[in-house]
């Protein structure tokens, strides 16, 4: 039988502008980094995407990479697009990225006009689409101009393969300059991707204000800094955790004993909150207005059932926030 989404998806998902412009995202975003390559169940990717989509969730993130092996990601979301969401492409803001190794040789990396267009044209076939929503550039490269970077997202707008340009992973003085050079170029920068979460905490020391007095929205990626701010470490490493998939970004090495502390510690604040951690820390995110949304990651439908729960309390009391700082101290 075909998919019928759950008619209600929009009326518990809240919606949030995204800096100046006319697009307004679910606050709560997928990601399909892992979990989504030729190496996963691509039931499993199915049944995750469907709960997302009758959850109010409209905003799906990709990258050129995503898999193992890269690019299939982009392919096994085409695919189920294709066989259960061709009806709702216009509900959905689809993202692509390019800006890591993608391919050999000297065009497949980085920041070029040359890699970009390409990089696009195959992300757009692996997933069927005409158009993505948001092209972004994915990380700052030292090497390339920032103008021809700039003018390649221009360009990818300007020929409608993107209707939005967003960055990644700039630091504040060169997202400044970055969105100085779109602002002119007429292609104004929709948004940033910056990791955030309460352990990594950079984007607090410049880049939201720039985002902020750009009117540039923000979309924190790895808010759960990849399941360490879940219940999932407190008793060792589970069988079935990213820290313990050879293709996962997390490494053993990264559950370290002060670090399992501190996640018992705020796992203590959430219970008394009445939330899991994982609810907890994305709501700490989404206090802040200038996130427009949080971009998760889930290896099961129930994690992404957890994660939406968030939404039910993101509000805190300044004792709870001091309490959360002296554990991040
Ligand atoms: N722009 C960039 O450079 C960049 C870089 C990285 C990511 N991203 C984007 O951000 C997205 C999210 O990144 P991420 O996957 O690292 O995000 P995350 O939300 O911090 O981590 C997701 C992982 O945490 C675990 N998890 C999620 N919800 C859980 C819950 N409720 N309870 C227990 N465990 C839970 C799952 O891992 P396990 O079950 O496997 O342990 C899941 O795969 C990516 O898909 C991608 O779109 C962008």
């Amino acid at each position: 039988m075909s998919y019928l989404p759950d008619k209600n998806r929009y009326q518990e998902m809240q919606y949030r502008r995204c800096g100046n412009s006319g697009i307004q995202l679910s606050a709560i975003s997928l990601g399909l980094w892992h979990n989504f390559g030729h190496v996963d169940v691509l039931e499993n990717c199915r049944a995750i995407l469907k709960l997302a989509f009758d959850s109010g969730i409209t905003h799906f993130d990709l990258a050129n990479n995503y898999g193992p092996p890269p690019g299939s990601a982009e392919e096994n979301f085409g695919k189920i697009l294709k066989e259960d969401f061709a009806a709702h492409r216009d509900e959905m803001i689809i993202s692509s990225k390019a800006g890591y190794t993608m391919w050999d040789g000297p065009y497949g990396d980085w920041g070029s006009k040359k890699y970009l267009v390409a990089s696009l044209d195959q992300s757009l076939k692996r997933m069927g689409l005409e158009y993505v929503d948001i092209f972004y550039h994915h990380r700052p490269d030292p090497a390339t101009p920032l103008e021809e970077t700039m003018h390649a997202l221009d360009l990818i707008v300007k020929q409608g393969k993107a209707l939005y340009a967003g960055i990644s992973n700039y630091p504040a003085a060169d997202a400044s300059k970055a969105i100085g050079i779109l602002k002119k170029l007429g292609t104004p920068c929709l948004i940033h991707q910056p990791k955030y979460s309460m352990f990594v905490r950079w984007v607090e020391e410049g880049l939201l204000d720039v985002l902020e007095q750009e009117g540039v929205g923000c979309i924190p990626f790895s808010p759960l800094a990849q399941g360490l701010l879940t219940n999932k470490y407190l008793h060792g490493i589970p069988a079935d955790s990213r820290a313990a998939n050879p293709n996962g970004f997390l490494k053993e090495a990264d559950i370290n004993e002060t670090r399992v502390n501190q996640i018992r510690q705020l796992n203590e604040i959430a219970l008394q909150r009445n939330q899991t951690l994982a609810q907890m820390a994305l709501a700490w995110l989404l206090k802040d207005k200038r996130v427009t949304s949080v971009l998760i990651g889930a290896s099961k439908p129930a994690q992404l059932a957890d994660s939406l729960l968030c939404l039910d309390n993101i509000i805190f009391s300044e004792a709870e926030l001091n309490a959360i700082e002296e554990i991040l101290k």
